[in-house]
């Protein structure tokens, strides 16, 4: 797909869409529920947000289940193929709920919308669908309703332009936290990745509009920010006003938000001047999530991740001597085109030396279009499975050991919500990015709480409280 440029939605267009809206409140035929089903990163569940802060403005419910909603939206991702299986057998079930509710309308958007030729394939394969728009269309989806909602046939929306959406409505999941997006797409073309081409290129948010928007959150109350971006750490390279991450984190922190958490970073792009200004900081949780990838040097140059496993160390460890206790997160993939035996011990035994507090571990998964794809020595599924669980078996054993370290230390814990597993308590996350069950109720869902870590149960630390 040809991209032809970088385009922040103008004030007008804005205008345009809350037009769109206000006309479908008054449409007969207007769907009174919606349920959207999100797949994939916390970029997908912002824009979810962003789809239902629209839906709910056009006065429309949101439904308790997909099954008695006259309007699902699927915010499909695209990063893995069982990501993108898992969508598509979820929106053919939906065919035949349709024959319960004719009037049912199904829209498709998100990543996989974006990949290239899967738009005709809907047409073709997905004739059902209503609606399906990319992630550069999602601004227009009150207009882009409105019109499935004034015709029998599909409406099918791709935009080849890099936007920066303004001003969309929000409903955020959790009046407590907040997703804010500080820029958008990718630049790095990881060998095995689709992310550049289904998401576009790198484009920062102006720093003013991410400051007002953060001051917003402030003052609703909002006591947790997580800054988002494909790789955040390049954020300004492309804004005149030679503002950089570490900047903006600077500024964010002095606006008295209680905590503030941003991902994902690339170590590449990890400079001593963002460690430092984490360090100064008083807002910054001390938590990084750093994608490691591969332990081995040779995968990593061909994964094109621009660094070797010794400038991966040295990283973790100016971020471990800088901010002592860190909470430290990381992303893995086995089974890359030609990894040996040998290079996958290098994983491990990066793994093992590093001990991560968390670690995300995916099978290679071939993408269409990634330079990866058409590698040769693509790995044998046996093999990658074997790897797979040897990686996961050794970092929960780690795991273990890693957690243990806070016992006896105190927490601050932000209630996410009552516990799974017990009525009588409630979990949220720690500073450092870590679950943490302590006793409660619902009327502490929302509130921080000071706690001590006094034990660790199936990976999750317990804790009392001290106020
Ligand atoms: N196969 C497997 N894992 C992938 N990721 C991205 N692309 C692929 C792929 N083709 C993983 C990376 C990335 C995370 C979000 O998803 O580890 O950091
Ligand atoms: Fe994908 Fe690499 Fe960009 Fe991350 S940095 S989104 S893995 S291309």
């Amino acid at each position: 797909m040809m991209r032809t440029g970088i385009r922040i939605v103008s004030p007008e267009e804005t205008e345009r869409q809350q037009y769109f809206m206000e006309e479908i409140k008054k449409l007969p035929q207007k769907p009174k529920s919606f349920f959207v089903v999100t797949y994939g990163c916390q970029m997908n569940a912002h824009d979810s947000e962003k789809l239902k802060g629209m839906l709910t403005k056009m006065e429309i419910c949101e439904a308790s289940a997909r099954e008695d909603a006259d309007l699902v939206v699927f915010n499909t991702c695209c990063v893995r193929e069982n990501a993108e299986r898992k969508a598509l057998g979820n929106i053919t079930w939906l065919k035949e709920i349709r024959k319960r509710n004719p009037s049912l309308i199904i829209a498709v958007c998100g990543c996989m919308i974006q990949e290239p030729g899967m738009a005709e394939r809907i047409l073709r394969q997905y004739s059902f669908v209503n609606l399906a728009f990319g992630t550069s269309n999602l601004y227009r989806f009150p207009e882009m309703l409105h019109n499935t909602l004034n015709t029998d046939r599909p409406i099918v929306e791709i935009e080849n332009d890099d936007i920066i959406p303004e001003d969309l409505p929000v409903q955020r999941a959790r009046s407590e936290f907040a997703y804010l997006t500080v820029m958008y797409g990718c630049n790095n073309f990881c060998s095995y990745c689709i992310v550049p081409y289904v998401r576009g290129r790198e484009r920062s948010r102006l720093p003013d509009r991410i400051l007002k928007e953060a001051d917003e959150l402030l003052h609703d109350g909002v006591k947790e920010i997580m800054l988002l971006g494909q790789n955040v750490n390049s954020y300004g390279k492309d804004l005149a006003n030679g503002i950089n991450f570490a900047g903006l984190l600077e500024k964010l922190d002095s606006m008295g938000i209680q905590r503030i958490r941003f991902m994902t970073s690339h170590p590449k792009d990890l400079s001593d001047e963002l460690i430092s200004a984490m360090a100064d900081s008083k807002h910054i949780l001390p938590q990084f999530h750093l994608p490691v990838q591969s332990g081995s040097n040779a995968v990593l140059r061909n994964m094109n991740r621009c660094y070797t496993r010794e400038q991966y160390l040295d990283r973790v460890e100016k971020l471990r001597c800088s901010i002592p206790g860190i909470g430290l997160s990381t992303d893995i993939i086995v089974g890359f085109p030609g990894e040996s035996d040998a290079d996958f011990s290098e994983t491990m035994q990066l793994v093992e030396q590093v001990r991560f507090d968390s670690a995300f571990t995916f099978v290679y998964s071939p993408r269409i279009g990634t330079k990866a794809a058409y590698m040769p020595d693509q790995i044998d599924p046996e093999i990658s499975t074997e790897r797979i669980q040897k990686l996961i078996s050794l970092q929960e054993r780690l795991q273990q050991d890693t957690m243990r370290r806070f016992i006896g230390s105190e927490e601050e814990i932000l209630v996410e919500n009552l516990s799974k597993r017990s009525d009588l308590d409630v979990s949220g996350k720690g500073r450092h990015g870590i679950s943490i069950t302590v006793r409660g109720n619902k009327a502490d869902i929302g509130s921080i709480l000071k706690c001590r870590i006094t034990g660790l149960k199936n990976n999750t630390l317990i804790a009392e409280r001290i106020d």
